[in-house]
């Protein structure tokens, strides 16, 4: 089943055309992840999921984006709705200064859920679901500062799980953290990709072959090669994928 569904999008800051004519289909349940030089366009790319730019001035969209089968660009398409349905954990991790519990719950709240015997099993499944309970369990009630980076990045997932999105997008989100923290994060995406549909920028090339299904090489805001990763990796059509790779460049 097709869950995200680019046709010819180009999109502008201003004058500057920083997408050009892409189009990309992204499976249910795989894990696609966007790799290229820095200022390719692929946060840009990313945030056009969750419809982050709208926030930009002076930005332009032509082409569709259809989610589920719905153009998310549609007049009436309700953003808020959008946004419950496609969470987004960032390059540093990001937690509000609350407690841990708190941070979870945080959706829910602001999704008006009243109910704090389910707020509280909601927040204890997402907080097991990446992995962190045995870590946090004693000290739930605690800032979420005090955790390491990692410890709060996967807190970060946890807060973009609890609201139950379908499509979680990832920029770059181990950047940040240390080798071990890494491996975790990306155990979880082999993990919630069962269940979610998952987007993630990287720059590390051996964490996009790890993690991912399908990978898409952009250079100068274009989508040069979008293939199973495998393919990618090993055997690519274009000689700037290649270049890629191998190191050449970027
Ligand atoms: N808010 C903005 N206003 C104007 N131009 C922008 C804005 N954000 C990004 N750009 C430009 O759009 C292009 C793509 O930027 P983008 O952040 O999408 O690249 P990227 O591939 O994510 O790079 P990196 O790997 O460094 O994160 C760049 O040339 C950038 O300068
Ligand atoms: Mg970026």
């Amino acid at each position: 089943m097709i869950k995200i569904d680019t046709q010819s999008v180009d999109f502008y800051y201003g004058d500057f055309h920083a997408l050009k004519n892409i189009s990309m289909q992204i499976e249910a349940n795989t894990s696609v992840a966007f790799i290229g030089p820095s200022g390719c366009g692929k946060s840009t790319y990313l945030r056009l999921f969750n419809r982050m730019n709208d926030l930009i001035p002076g930005t332009r969209l032509t082409g569709s984006i259809c989610i589920d089968g719905r153009n998310i660009y549609d007049k009436g398409e309700k953003v808020d709705q959008l946004r419950k349905n496609v969470g987004m954990v960032f390059q540093k991790p990001n937690p509000f200064p609350k407690s841990i519990y708190e941070n979870v719950a945080y959706g829910l709240r602001v999704n008006g859920v009243k109910d704090e015997s389910y707020i509280e099993e909601t927040v204890v499944k997402t907080i097991k679901q990446v992995a962190l309970w045995d870590e946090v369990k004693e000290k739930l009630r605690e800032s979420a500062f005090a955790l390491s980076g990692g410890q709060q990045q996967r807190l970060c997932i946890a807060r973009a799980l609890a609201i139950s999105p379908s499509i979680l997008l990832m920029d770059e989100p181990t950047s940040a953290l240390d080798p071990i923290s890494t491996g975790k994060i990306e155990d979880l995406i082999h993990e919630l990709k069962m269940q979610y549909t998952i987007v993630i920028v990287t720059h590390n090339m051996q964490q996009a072959a790890r993690v991912s299904d399908k990978t898409g090489y952009f250079y100068l805001g274009e989508l040069i090669e979008y293939d199973n990763t495998r393919k990618i990796f090993t055997n690519p059509e274009k000689e700037s994928t290649q270049n890629y790779i191998t190191g050449r460049f970027g």
